[in-house]
């Protein structure tokens, strides 16, 4: 896993909003729900609506475009969608907010 600085403390989102940004070229969605900062994919797997338009509901995301649900846990898509996002782990030090990215095996080869 690599951690990548995404905001300063100051740049957070606020609760019940969501922010994109780009980190380490990837598009992520940086969510605040009640008051705990989740990192997922940008785009919806369903036909690609992006998710800064959408919203939590129960702890899910909804996408704004067909209001296919992605529960903010696990990724997983609701009953009978059959898909799932990206959930990034997300950490608060001093510094600011980190998200961590897996390692894929070529960059742990080639550095
Ligand atoms: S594009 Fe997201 S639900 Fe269809």
């Amino acid at each position: 896993m690599k951690w990548f600085k995404a905001l300063n403390n100051n740049q957070i989102p606020r609760v019940d909003t969501i922010k994109t940004m780009e980190v380490n070229g990837k598009q992520i969605c940086l969510i605040n729900n009640e008051d705990k900062i989740i990192a997922t994919q940008s785009h919806c797997p369903h036909a690609g609506g992006h998710f800064s338009g959408g919203w939590c509901k129960n702890g899910n995301l909804v996408c704004p475009i067909h209001r296919y649900e992605y529960s903010l846990t696990n990724g997983r898509g609701a009953e009978g969608q059959g898909d799932y996002i990206n959930i990034y782990p997300t950490e608060l030090r001093e510094d600011g907010l980190y998200i961590g990215f897996e390692e894929s095996w070529w960059s742990k080869l080639w550095g």
